[in-house]
């Protein structure tokens, strides 16, 4: 069984934060989201492992996860370019496949419980391919499967009006080489993409069966702020968090808190866990900051009240004020502004940007 992980596409939900770098590097509890697929492949035994990288930010992934030796695996890349579509991406990846089964892993989804029972599943019958369902509440913004009362999959259906089902298809898939034949004769989708929702529908059209597995666990697809936020917030709840940085006599500190070994908590700061703090960050004097947040490298915090955040890093933040629920890019900065008139707010914002004052 090989891997292959998707990390091209546009990004274009999570921007401003992806007009610099691709989003499958953007951070939860100071960890690139691609980090994590990496280690639940290598979970699952998988070692060679084959990164699709398209035209953004690929010297940036390429230069994060090398050749795999520092996550104990063995990386090819493979040139996508334009995001022609998850099918089509996968197309990409067939020299590297050869007549192997593979794990398809879409890089901006995380997933509690990795991919072990997915493959386990799907290793236990004959099967065309094998994807994993979750039940959601807006399944009109993901691949849909219907599964009849022996969990036998029916149809599946990419995006639809009036989805079928409630169980979204969602980022994992393992397929037989079986995939490549259809894919070649794949048209592409109303959006433009060849649709990997299609290639497996027409597995079924010809006769191959679907294994299906429900997943339990969380899983989150990163693609929006939001996401981000919240999937910061289930890392942190679960994750076992190391204090290995300096807490000053005077800091307030309780909760569980990841603090780098080179990260510093001044006196006169408040540290309510879960927090995760990363290295050369400095927590100053009259910081507060509150449950499942997470501060990258490079910061300085000081006077401001900050909770349910993600801070990506080389962040000066000094502003007495409260931020709640925000996702700030490298390199942003918040600071009062002198005390001189006119009052008011002082921004440098860049485009695609939200701000709710
Ligand atoms: O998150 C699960 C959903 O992922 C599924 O329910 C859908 O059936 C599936 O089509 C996909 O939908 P999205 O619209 O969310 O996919 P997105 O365009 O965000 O791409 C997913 C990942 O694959 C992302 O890491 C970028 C990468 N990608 C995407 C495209 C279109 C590529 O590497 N190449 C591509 O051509």
């Amino acid at each position: 069984m090989k891997g292959v992980l998707l990390s091209g596409g546009t990004g274009s939900r999570l921007r401003p934060i992806t007009h610099t770098g691709p989003k499958q590097l953007v951070p939860v509890a100071n960890k690139p989201v691609i980090e994590y697929a990496i280690e639940d492949l290598k979970a699952a035994g998988i070692t060679e492992i084959g990164v699709v990288l398209g035209n953004k930010g690929r010297e940036e992934i390429q230069e994060l996860l090398g050749d795999g030796s520092n996550y104990g695996v063995d990386i090819t890349y493979i040139i996508q370019g334009n995001p022609l579509g998850l099918a089509h991406a996968a197309g990409c990846a067939r020299d590297f496949v050869g007549d192997s089964d593979f794990v398809m892993y879409l890089g901006d989804n995380m997933l509690r419980h990795g991919v072990s029972d997915l493959i386990e599943s799907f290793q236990a019958g004959e099967y065309g391919a094998g994807i994993a369902l979750q039940e959601v509440s807006n399944p009109e913004a993901f691949g849909v499967a219907d599964v009849d009362d022996q969990g036998t999959v029916t149809e599946l259906v990419e995006k639809p009006d009036d989805p079928p089902s409630n169980l979204a298809l969602i980022g994992m898939y393992v397929f037989s080489p079986a995939v490549f034949d259809v894919i070649d004769r794949l048209e592409p989708s109303w959006r433009g993409e060849l649709e990997i929702t299609d290639a497996i529908q027409l597995l079924l059209d010809e006769g191959h069966a679907i294994d299906s597995h429900v997943v339990t666990g969380w899983w989150k697809d990163t693609g929006k702020p939001e996401d981000i936020l919240e999937a910061n917030r289930l890392v942190l709840e679960d994750e076992s968090l190391e204090t290995a940085g300096v807490v000053e006599d005077g800091a307030e500190v309780d909760g569980r808190i990841e603090l780098h070994e080179s990260a510093v908590i001044e006196d006169g700061a408040v540290v309510r866990g879960p927090v995760s703090i990363a290295e050369n960050t400095v927590i100053k004097s009259g910081t507060y900051i509150g449950p499942y947040t997470s501060i990258g490298a490079n910061s300085e915090l000081k006077n401001v009240h900050i909770e349910n955040s993600v801070v990506i890093g080389e962040s000066t933040i000094t502003a007495s004020e409260r931020i709640v629920d925000s996702l700030l890019g490298r390199n942003a900065n918040v600071e009062s502004a002198e005390e001189f008139l006119p009052e008011g707010r002082r921004l440098v914002v860049g485009e695609n940007s939200q701000l709710k004052l």
